[in-house]
């Protein structure tokens, strides 16, 4: 934190985003603020909170629409106000078009190896375009100097940063993509690729999770643009300006938020046990996701069934409960997506009764808290995925130094978290075999492991990921300005 604001002294800070931070939905009691299921949020937020500014977003709740064309910026967290968010609405035709369209049906199956056919409509990428610019307006209207520091995240928004850079060509743009980047073929059946590519470039700095994903940048830009790169600083050379490529694996705050304030381990898990009306020595897996075809979570169903065919001792003595968030469901493919969850939960608890316990609603970040410390195992089943924070979430969880990770070699937290027990989630034994060894496993080797991976966490955290791109963006910021005293 401290590095941040050293990082910043004097600077306006900008992010955009997508997803809000808070969502403020009308209800009988009034405004009612919910935190919604993201990664990005989870990572962003207390980064926002330690350096203030202005969070511009697309205003996803039913409360305040009505401030549309005024000035509709709130104060967040509601409590204790520490930044600014400023709420771009979008008509649903917008939405349609710029979300759930090119963003999500296009972009995301294009970014994620899980076989899902991207669609590409060109009334989607019309409004992509639109709303990207939109978003431009309000960063440049938010803007108090001419050089801001504004930080675009993610794959909403990758026009902003050549739309912003036209306005305010001394501005240090920080984008950071938050999940996968493909191989230059699979990115290359894109029909707006060249455009999209360019618009990214407009970054002073572009942050991926992995080397992985930096590399398939690099080599995509190298197949689809003439640009100068140069490979041994990772930077691109386009149109004037300079892009570095980097990668910063991203984190959660630590300290937690909650530490010290909760109940000790066994008590909690003493009352989830209750809750669910299950005897004291049941045994417990957790699973968090938004209900999302890439995560995995009928190859992770599949694999708890495999287990109690594989061990039927356990049958009747293990539950594994899934919290999946509604996600993006109006569209097609999600909502066939949580009908078949549904229907693998249903024929797994008639063979294996109570095997399966599905809660597919919101959930806040308080209450899946209290899950994961109440868990033997946590798995983390993604087909592909950026990072995966619920992994360093669960990670972080357990103070009590217990408690077995399962988790996909698909995900960027495998890079770092290597205690955890790393499985290919398309091989049902293997991740079986997984889940079973972290039921069993001995009290002192989930120690070891997990102190090992509390301490990775704990060091590489939050603050630490956005310190490092501050850091690199101050030091180009530096270079900028000697270069133009002497030219
Ligand atoms: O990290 C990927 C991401 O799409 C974020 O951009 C987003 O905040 C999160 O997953 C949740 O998705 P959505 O905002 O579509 O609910």
């Amino acid at each position: 934190r401290r590095l941040l604001n050293k990082q910043l002294a004097g600077d306006q800070v900008l992010v955009v985003s997508n997803r809000e931070p808070y969502i403020h939905v009308k209800a009988d009691q009034g405004t009612v603020v919910h935190r919604p299921a993201s990664g990005l949020v989870t990572a962003v937020e207390p980064v926002m909170r330690a350096c203030s500014g202005t969070w511009i977003a697309h205003g996803s709740g039913s409360a305040d629409r009505e401030t549309v064309d005024r000035d509709d910026r709130v104060g967040v967290p509601p409590q204790k106000p520490e930044y600014n968010l400023r709420r771009i609405w979008l008509t649903a035709e917008e939405e349609q078009g710029y979300y759930y369209g090119f963003a999500n049906e296009g972009f995301w199956p294009l970014c994620h190896n899980a076989h899902v056919r991207p669609i590409f409509r060109s009334s989607d990428w019309q409004q992509y375009r639109k709303i990207n610019q939109r978003f431009a307006d309000a960063v440049v209207k938010e803007a108090r100097t001419d050089d801001p520091v504004v930080l675009v995240q993610d794959y909403h928004f990758a026009l902003l940063p050549k739309m912003i850079r036209q306005r305010l060509p001394k501005a240090t743009i920080i984008t950071f993509w938050h999940i996968p980047w493909p191989n230059p073929e699979s990115f290359g059946i894109c029909p707006w690729r060249e455009e999209l590519l360019q618009g990214m470039l407009g970054s002073t700095i572009l942050g991926f999770h992995t080397p992985f994903h930096c590399k398939n940048f690099l080599e995509t830009v190298d197949r689809y643009l003439e640009t100068r790169i140069e490979h041994e600083s990772s930077t691109i050379f386009h149109g004037g300006q300079l892009t570095m490529v980097e990668n910063y694996p991203i984190s959660i705050q630590w300290p937690p938020e909650w530490q010290g304030t909760l109940p000790p381990v066994e008590q909690t898990r003493a009352e989830i046990l209750a809750e669910l009306g299950l005897p004291d020595d049941h045994l417990l897996g957790i699973g968090v996701d938004r209900m999302d075809y890439t995560k995995g979570i009928l190859e992770r169903f599949s694999a708890v069934e495999r287990m109690l065919e594989q061990h039927p001792e356990l049958v009747g003595r293990f539950s594994f409960i899934q919290i999946a968030a509604p996600s993006r469901s109006v569209l097609e493919e999600y909502h066939a997506f949580e009908q078949r969850v549904h229907r693998l939960t249903e024929r797994i608890n008639q063979r294996f009764p109570g095997a399966v316990i599905l809660k597919a609603e919101h959930h806040e970040p308080d209450q899946v808290n209290r899950y994961y410390r109440a868990s033997d195992v946590c798995m983390v089943t993604s087909l592909h995925d950026g990072m995966n924070l619920v992994a360093k979430e669960f990670v972080a969880a357990r103070d009590d130094e217990r408690g077995v990770l399962v988790l996909s070699q698909f995900t960027g937290a495998a890079n770092e978290l290597h205690e955890a027990l790393v499985v290919n989630p398309y091989h049902v034994e293997q991740t079986a075999e997984a889940l079973y060894q972290g039921l069993t496993m001995p009290e002192y080797e989930q120690r070891e492991r997990m102190r090992s991976m509390r301490a990775l966490v704990q060091d590489f955290n939050v603050y630490r990921w956005a310190g490092r791109m501050l850091l690199d963006a101050a030091r180009v910021r530096q270079r900028e300005k000697l270069a133009a005293r002497i030219g």
